[in-house]
């Protein structure tokens, strides 16, 4: 027989590991919420030009890493590498600029992103973000409160010693010109460069400073820096986002060398980066974003300035465990009913459904199991109580409730189980 394999570069998140998830989620809504971001959900497949007319097709990900493939009707379609183009194209499509809705238009998402990389540890061919976009706005405050809400976010999950590294790309006129200059210097290089760098060289030199290629590395450290190119309007924005940051507390480090590996950016951009022996002690990108004010025309849509940031959920765990940052426990369950004898079983079955009613976790078993076995699994299901049904006491009507934490026991009438059972948890709590 055949044993099927997950595809590489996926994974099955299992019990156990999937309350981690839960609790990186529910931390995410509750503080999205405080900054009034508003969840969207968008398909995972889209028409394959939302992704190259966004990300650019001389970024890797659109030349390389795409999913794509023709559907039975012959549309060109891709499997979303990230969430900001897709979001982009629902905010275009259902006209969320309109006069109706809140400016600026605050969203949030988290789900799966698929990219064709090479797996290796925190490099998933199926990975999951937790991303926001904020619309309409220009101002360097906005900048100013995706950035404090990134780091917000990331030390709610009791990270420290986060690297945020801040760089700017400025507006068109900058671009152009750095862009220029860059060419200028990397073009006595051109044959030491690797191929990809040389086939991006002229149409984006931006590629060549973002490879990972030592070939091209090597030429990153003496490249022209973007931060003298600015036009004054885009050093003005830059220099309000760092006088915002400082006035926020919030530590950064300007890094020219950050340009990001999607071309729809322009002016801030950010990496936080964090030290971790899960990468080698070495430092990673769990969550990096910027500005695109010209994306919602390029896709189709009117004039309008957007900002956000995706965070990587995997990567985010793996530094997580590596720090040893407290996950809340799996799972846990309130009640196990332990039967004893065939008479007590409908009693039993009747008295879980009663407790799960009232909203007390409950389980029992199901496989015929002796009493001593049943509670041996009430300990290794970690079962606040245990409450014992047997033929002694079907006879008095009464169950048996035993605090597995405190080793108390206490004997209650079976019609009252239910209702007295919060009763004695919360007793159990005063003491
Ligand atoms: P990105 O830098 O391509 O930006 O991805 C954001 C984060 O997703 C990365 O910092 C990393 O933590 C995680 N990530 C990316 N690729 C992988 C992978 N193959 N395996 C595991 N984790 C990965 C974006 O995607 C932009 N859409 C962010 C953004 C939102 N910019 C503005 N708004």
């Amino acid at each position: 027989m055949v044993k099927y394999q997950r595809p590489r570069g996926t994974k099955d998140i299992l019990p156990g590991e999937t309350e981690k998830w839960q609790y990186i989620e529910d931390t995410a809504r509750m503080l999205f919420q405080d900054y009034r971001y508003r969840e969207i959900r968008t398909p995972m497949i889209e028409n394959y030009h939302v992704f190259s007319r966004s990300s650019g097709d001389t970024s890797d990900i659109v030349s390389k890493e795409m999913y794509d493939f023709h559907d039975k009707g012959g549309r060109h379609i891709a499997l979303r590498p990230e969430g900001t183009a897709g979001v982009v194209r629902a905010f275009i499509q259902n006209k969320l600029y309109g006069p109706d809705t809140p400016k600026p238009y605050k969203v949030y998402y988290m789900g799966p992103m698929f990219r064709y990389e090479h797996p290796q540890s925190g490099r998933e061919r199926e990975f999951h973000q937790i991303g926001v976009e904020s619309f309409g706005s220009k101002s360097a405050e906005m900048d100013v409160e995706v950035i404090a809400m990134a780091m917000d976010l990331l030390h709610q999950y009791g990270l420290k010693h986060l690297h945020l590294a801040l760089n700017t790309l400025g507006d068109r006129k900058t671009k152009d010109t750095y862009c220029k200059a860059l060419i200028k210097y990397l073009e006595p290089h051109f044959n030491e460069l690797s191929e990809d760098s040389q086939k991006r060289m002229h149409k984006n030199p931006l590629r060549v400073l973002d490879s990972k290629d030592p070939r091209d590395k090597k030429f990153v450290a003496g490249a022209p820096s973007i931060l003298d190119y600015l036009t004054p309007e885009a050093k003005a924005h830059f220099d309000r986002v760092k006088q915002l940051l400082d006035a926020l507390g919030i530590k950064y480090y300007v890094s020219p060398d950050v340009v990001r590996g999607l071309d729809y950016y322009n002016h801030t951009i950010f990496e936080i980066m964090v030290k971790s022996s899960a990468f080698g002690n070495g430092f990673t990108t769990v969550c990096a974003g910027g500005r695109y004010n010209k994306l919602v025309h390029q896709l189709g849509g009117p004039e309008v300035p957007g900002i956000g940031f995706g965070l990587g959920v995997e990567r985010l765990i793996l530094v997580m465990k590596s720090k040893h940052l407290p996950f809340p426990k799996a799972n846990p369950l309130d009640a196990f009913v332990v039967n004893i004898g065939d008479k007590a079983d409908i009693a039993s079955l009747k008295l879980v459904q009663d407790l799960r009613n009232q909203g007390i976790s409950t389980d029992r078993d199901y496989t015929g199991r002796k009493p001593g076995s049943q509670f041996k699994m009430a300990n290794k299901l970690d079962a606040h109580y245990t409450l014992t049904i047997g033929d002694k006491e079907l006879k008095n009507n009464s169950v048996s409730i035993k605090s597995m934490d405190s080793g108390k026991q206490v004997t209650v009438p079976l019609d009252k189980v239910a209702k007295h059972f919060s009763d004695v948890v919360n007793k159990d709590f005063d003491e």
